[in-house]
């Protein structure tokens, strides 16, 4: 199926909704815990097809703001499966020329898996292949505020004048100011919504939604994926004929 893909119109920037752990592991009669415990091949498999496809950003929610309400023993272990998935890909990554890196609220997480991620990112920073960023206690609204108080700062203290708060000057001060707009936005388990997820970055986003749950995503899907995004026409406002003639 991957021979089928363009290979000249593969997204940049792939963006996932990791969604349906829970429910994989409830369907197989076992604990929430036992589908996040699960994931990992999901997240593997993932990130090697978007390296065979030269992909330069994934961008993978892992944890959401929202999610420090469950219930504190899964966000324990949570934090655990974490923490433990990094130390033991960090080789793999390192073979395979990727970098590690996240956006989100860092600071808010358990020191030890804060201490994990910074070696990670310590060791892996001159790898130039594909990019994983983990959206890491991270929501949209959250990222968006953040922006919102440092551009006030600046102006207070006279650094920025109100007429330079251009949309450029926004988005340099979200999470992903280096990083360009996902293309592609997949979220799994059939849940047809955003999360808090991105919220500025999406607004030109082509979205895909799949029923299958996260544990049981494999390459093959993100081909699928990736195909249906190549059958799409993406207009950013303008009549389909305008984008025609551009050939
Ligand atoms: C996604 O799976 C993982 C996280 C949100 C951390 P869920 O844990 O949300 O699984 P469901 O949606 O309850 O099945
Ligand atoms: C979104 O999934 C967040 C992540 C995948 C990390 P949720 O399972 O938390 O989303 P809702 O609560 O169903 O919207
Ligand atoms: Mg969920």
């Amino acid at each position: 199926m991957k021979e089928l893909l363009d290979r000249k119109n593969i997204p940049q920037h792939i963006a996932i909704i990791m969604d349906g752990n829970g429910r994989w592991a409830q369907k197989k009669g076992a604990m929430r815990v036992f589908g996040h415990r699960n994931a990992l091949t999901a997240v593997r498999e993932s990130i090697e097809m978007a390296t065979e496809l030269g992909i330069k950003y994934l961008t993978l929610y892992a944890f959401s703001t929202e999610n420090w309400s469950r219930p504190q023993d899964e966000i324990q272990a949570l934090m655990e499966i974490l923490v433990n998935s990094i130390v033991k890909e960090v080789p793999t990554m390192m073979e395979n020329n990727i970098t590690l890196s996240s956006i989100g609220d860092i600071s808010s997480l358990p020191k030890g898996a804060q201490e994990k991620l910074q070696e990670a990112y310590e060791t892996t920073k001159n790898n130039d292949g594909l990019t994983v960023y983990l959206a890491l206690s991270y929501s949209g609204r959250w990222e968006i505020q953040q922006a919102v108080k440092s551009i006030a700062k600046k102006v207070v203290d006279g650094h920025l004048d109100i007429e330079e708060i251009t949309q450029a000057q926004i988005a340099a001060h979200l999470n992903t100011k280096n990083i360009p707009d996902p293309e592609l936005l997949i979220r799994t388990s059939g849940e047809l919504r955003i999360s808090n997820f991105l919220l500025w970055q999406l607004a030109y986003t082509e979205l895909y939604f799949t029923e299958v749950l996260w544990p049981d995503f494999r390459k093959e899907h993100l081909v699928e994926a990736i195909l249906d995004y190549q059958r799409r026409e993406r207009r950013f406002g303008k009549t389909g004929a305008q984008i025609k003639s551009k050939g």
